[in-house]
């Protein structure tokens, strides 16, 4: 089965790559240009975004696809950014963050990411979480977006100090992609 992943972001598709691998799945990249729409859920996001992009190019219809919403949610900042990660990522930055981390004593916090699934006119969602801590300071300049400022549990390093293949022992995406990969592999 031929699979594509939707997404602009190059180093998602390499920890997707990687795991795509070790299931011996043929796994291609997608780049397409669309506005992320608007949610309180990334559910909710990662569902109309396959939507929007099915709207905007309908010989996807044939394909059999997936693209991936991801965010951090911190405890003591109410569960923010949340959904808005990106825009927050955007405009403050890991900067931003720690400032508004700031003497907050729980540092608590957890990486979700859903993954929207097409084949044959159904959306499937998939989902993994990793619970970690923010960091005092950017730690790190491996990965992309908040890796430098998040420690999973259980880890003495930040995703931004891990390699690749240490952070697909960890992270959320890894968590849902295996569900998702699994799921596909499993009749083969
Ligand atoms: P997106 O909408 O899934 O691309 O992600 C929302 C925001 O979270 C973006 O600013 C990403 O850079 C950030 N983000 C998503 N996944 C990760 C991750 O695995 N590590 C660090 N930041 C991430």
């Amino acid at each position: 089965m031929e699979i594509y992943f939707i997404t602009h972001n190059s180093s998602k598709f390499e920890e997707a790559s990687e795991l795509a691998n070790n299931f011996s799945l043929t796994m291609n990249w997608k780049n397409i240009e669309y506005e992320e729409p608007q949610g309180d859920t990334l559910e909710i996001i990662a569902e109309k975004s396959c939507i929007k992009i099915l709207e905007k190019d309908l010989t996807l219809a044939n394909l059999v696809f997936f693209l991936e919403d991801a965010g951090l949610f911190i405890d003591s900042l109410n569960r923010f950014p949340g959904p808005y990660s990106s825009y927050v990522y955007k405009t403050i930055g890991n900067d931003g963050i720690l400032k508004l981390m700031e003497n907050k004593e729980n540092r608590t916090a957890f990486f979700k990411s859903v993954i929207a699934f097409y084949a044959n006119n159904e959306i499937k969602l998939y989902k993994g979480i990793t619970k970690g801590k923010i960091t005092d300071s950017k730690q790190g300049h491996d990965g992309f977006g908040f890796d430098p400022i998040f420690k999973p549990s259980e880890c003495d390093e930040t995703f931004a100090e891990m390699t690749l293949t240490t952070k697909n022992l960890y992270s959320h995406r890894q968590k849902s992609l295996r569900e998702l990969f699994t799921s596909l592999t499993a009749f083969a």
